[in-house]
């Protein structure tokens, strides 16, 4: 094991979590019992085996967030794709900055006085908010399994890469490609999303103070890192626009396959393909299709639901991989995403 570098500027310590109101901070490394739970690498030995026969299809997720539905209604006809991620960002961001412990407790007021109005809507209404941000303080503060920075350096450590290039399809607040910058310093940023909120708002107003355990070479030990120590640079433009040759190490996205229809699932491969030097790597995750990721998207189907989605197995998405020219050289699942990394055939 490493040494600990002790960073004085952090009011906790590697080794140790801590929960702000919003989200979880957390240096801990996973113990053999707590890996073995929450991490599963390189469960299938031979992806050319695989059949789409063996492993049917991806899980539609059906139940849309209102926005869409009453968008739709009133247009009369479907909500464009661009605006539907427009839509997604603003809500999915507006969760990231709750004060979850006052939500927590002003929606169980509101849902105690909703009882004593008798007006079936309203409990309904109310009922629904209690159980969202609920669900949202287990699934992103207590289980942190959205951000899951323990599992996210399992699948990202390892690979070789000096000082690597990093392309961010689909960035959003860019949160993966600066926990890889953690692990391999000296990194290099380029984040791509054609939403400029995501820019301006989920990026710019990710937390400063939020620590990536990472590396320091100098030194071998173990180094926390923050958004502001990684060099980037965040283009807001459609990835189809993109001119770039192959030059990145790594082309990574999260959650962006699933969003695309089978017919389109060759060009979504393919816009990692495109970028990634010949001996780079394609990194991809995406939901897993398991009962508890399909309870909460119906859960959360307001808050999260306004694009296609849906939720796959490790096989199906290895598999949408290496028909479309990757070979796989690592995969696995972590809490809620299964995740792998590639190169080109
Ligand atoms: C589901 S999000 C990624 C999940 C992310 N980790 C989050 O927390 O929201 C996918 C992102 O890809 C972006 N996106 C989708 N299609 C795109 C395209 N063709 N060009 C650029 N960005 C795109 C969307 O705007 C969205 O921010």
């Amino acid at each position: 094991m490493l040494p600990i570098e002790i960073d004085q500027n952090e009011t906790f310590q590697l080794g140790e979590t801590t929960l702000t109101p919003s989200y979880r901070k957390d240096l801990r490394q996973f113990t053999e019992k707590e890996y073995n739970k929450f991490v599963k690498i390189n469960t299938i030995s031979d992806w050319s085996q695989l059949s789409w026969k063996d492993v049917g299809k991806p899980y539609e997720v059906k139940s849309f967030a209102k926005e869409k539905k009453d968008w739709e209604k009133e247009h009369d006809r479907s909500l464009p794709i661009h605006t539907s991620w427009q839509m997604f960002n603003k809500s999915f961001h507006e969760w990231f900055v709750k004060d979850v412990p006052s939500e927590l407790d002003e929606r169980k007021q509101q849902f105690l006085k909703s009882l004593t109005s008798f007006k079936p809507k309203e409990i309904k209404e109310a009922v629904g908010d209690f159980a969202r941000i609920h669900l949202w303080n287990y699934a992103h503060r207590v289980e942190d399994g959205i951000w899951d920075p323990r599992g996210k350096r399992a699948l990202f450590e390892g690979l070789d890469v000096q000082k690597p290039k990093i392309l961010f399809l689909g960035a959003a607040e860019g949160y993966e490609a600066m926990q890889i910058a953690a692990l391999y310093p000296g990194s290099e940023i380029v984040m791509v999303d054609y939403d400029p909120y995501c820019k301006d708002t989920r990026y710019a107003d990710f937390p400063d103070e939020y620590p990536f355990l990472g590396f320091n070479p100098n030194t071998s030990s173990y180094k926390t890192y923050h958004k502001q120590d990684f060099p980037t640079t965040y283009l807001v433009d459609d990835i189809r626009n993109l001119s770039f040759g192959k030059e990145f190490d790594i082309v990574l996205s999260v959650g962006l396959l699933e969003h695309f229809p089978d017919e389109m699932k060759p060009e979504v491969v393919e816009w990692h393909r495109k970028f990634v030097k010949p001996s780079g790597y394609m990194i991809l995750t995406t939901p897993r299709a398991q009962l508890k990721s399909k309870l909460y998207y119906k859960v959360m189907a307001d808050v999260m639901n306004h694009t296609y989605r849906e939720l796959m197995t490790l096989e199906q998405m290895g598999l949408y991989l290496y028909e479309n020219g990757a070979n796989i050289i690592k995969s696995g699942f972590i809490k809620v995403h299964n995740g792998i990394i590639a190169k080109v055939r």
